[in-house]
């Protein structure tokens, strides 16, 4: 049977995607299990949608797993999602070469442990010749990204290295997290909640927000359609017309 020649093409999806990760503890709590459980099913829909957006084509995908203000959680849970993420980690790394993702963490990993720096450390080494990008968000937040940005160039100044004159947008995004990525197209935040939560403040500048009334242990490539499909549908202007 011939294929019909109508038959719209899917258009590209974004280079850069970003998700704001968040529902794992209301899912866990709407089935009576600990929000440890909620973060399990939480790394799980994550597998799935790196993988999804692989098969997309999409270039970079941006991940807020853990913020400068997450700390503020009960101790068990705070070690019940840096467990997850080492133990993420670990497979990500005996997966290399199969998965072939690049890793990046964006965030300050001093404050993680040393075991788990360490494997933050081993996957990016190991990785970095892959091109697809995953960037971990991890003690992450938009504010302190800023702020570190701020400080480091300030440093430059002060040893003589750099002129404060010559700062320009340009110049200062190469103090980011993400020196060298381009601003997500699109940022999707699941769990209902309408806001940023500190998450990419200064890359956001132009991206569509896309959020939905879905779970984060719920997401599936499913929702990832939908969420593209109405960034397709967006008129972004860039302060044009
Ligand atoms: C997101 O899910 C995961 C992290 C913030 C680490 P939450 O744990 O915030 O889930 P809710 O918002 O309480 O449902
Ligand atoms: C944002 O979710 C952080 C992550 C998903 C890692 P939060 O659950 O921490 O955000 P708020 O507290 O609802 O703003
Ligand atoms: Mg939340």
């Amino acid at each position: 049977m011939a294929i019909p020649n109508n038959e719209a093409k899917k258009p590209a999806p974004p280079c850069h995607i970003a998700i704001i990760m968040d529902g794992n503890g209301r899912w866990a709590k709407n089935r009576g299990l600990p929000r440890t459980a909620g973060h399990a099913a939480g790394a799980e829909a994550f597998r799935k949608i790196a993988n999804y957006c692989r098969t997309l084509g999409v270039q970079y995908l941006t991940v807020y797993a853990f913020s400068t203000e997450n700390w503020k959680r009960s101790q068990e849970e705070v070690a019940g999602i840096m467990k997850l993420l080492g133990a993420y980690l670990k497979e990500a790394l005996r997966d290399m070469e199969k998965n072939r993702v690049k890793f990046c963490f964006f965030g300050d990993l001093t404050r993680l442990s040393p075991e788990l720096r360490k494997l933050c450390d081993q996957a990016q080494r190991q990785s970095r010749e892959y091109d697809v990008q995953v960037n971990f968000c991890l003690n992450y937040g938009g504010r302190d990204e800023i702020v570190q940005a701020a400080r480091r160039f300030a440093q430059k100044v002060a040893a003589g290295e750099a002129e404060a004159d010559a700062l320009t947008e340009g110049v200062f995004e190469s103090y980011l997290y993400s020196a060298g990525v381009p601003d997500p197209e699109l940022i999707v935040r699941p769990s209902g909640e309408l806001r940023t939560s500190n998450f990419l403040l200064w890359q956001s500048a132009y991206s569509e927000y896309v959020f939905m009334n879905v779970l984060w242990p719920d997401f599936g490539p499913e929702e990832l359609d939908r969420a593209i499909e109405e960034y397709h549908r967006r008129s972004r202007r860039f302060g044009g017309v």
